[in-house]
């Protein structure tokens, strides 16, 4: 929730900013339950939506959201006009694997992500949810905060030599990169 409202704020930024022409075209590397992909629709009701991931289309997704079924190494629609968003997708990829999507989306004008912060404290927040979530929620959560991001690591690894704006908060390590146009 906190990650899906500080990624809607970018775009809005984005899209506010007189030096930046308007947002036409998002790619959501990942989307999941695509409950992202409908919101960014309904910020952007004029933008393209494309949302990428290995699983089929979810029910509830509307027809305004173009859904893209695989890998999202095979997909070929990153242009000089993609947005990319990507939450809690990053940490899933192998470093070769960062490599390969830094080449797809070197063409793209931003992407913008928010990760688990591997860092004790995150973990430490994450026991402390232990009451109220299940076994497997738990198991998650820490396999994905160990597969996480330190403050500075993502520039690092994805090849990408744009402008870096990086914060952590409580939501994780969130992040911005801009082409340098
Ligand atoms: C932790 S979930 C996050 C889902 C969603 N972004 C969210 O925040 O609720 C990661 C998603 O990435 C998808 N995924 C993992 N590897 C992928 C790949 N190589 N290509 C496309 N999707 C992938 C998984 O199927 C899963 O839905």
């Amino acid at each position: 929730m906190q990650n899906d409202r500080w990624i809607l704020t970018q775009l809005k930024d984005l899209s506010e900013n007189r030096s930046h022409s308007p947002i036409t075209k998002i790619i959501e590397l990942g989307a999941g339950d695509g409950y992202l992909a409908q919101k960014m629709k309904a910020q952007h009701p004029n933008a393209e939506i494309i949302a990428c991931d290995l699983i089929d289309k979810p029910n509830h997704i509307t027809e305004q959201i173009t859904w893209k079924k695989g890998d999202i190494l095979d997909f070929d629609g990153f242009d000089s006009q993609t947005t990319v968003v990507a939450n809690l997708f990053i940490h899933h990829l192998t470093d070769d694997q960062l490599w390969q999507l830094s080449e797809k989306i070197s063409p793209c004008r931003a992407l913008i992500m928010a990760e688990p912060h591997r860092y004790w404290f995150s973990k430490w927040l994450g026991y402390l949810t232990y009451p109220f979530v299940n076994s497997v929620t738990r198991h998650d959560m820490i396999v994905s905060i160990n597969a996480g991001f330190r403050f500075g690591e993502l520039a690092g690894l994805l090849n990408l030599d744009w402008h870096w704006d990086e914060r952590v908060s409580l939501g994780g390590v969130h992040s911005i990169t801009k082409r340098l146009s």
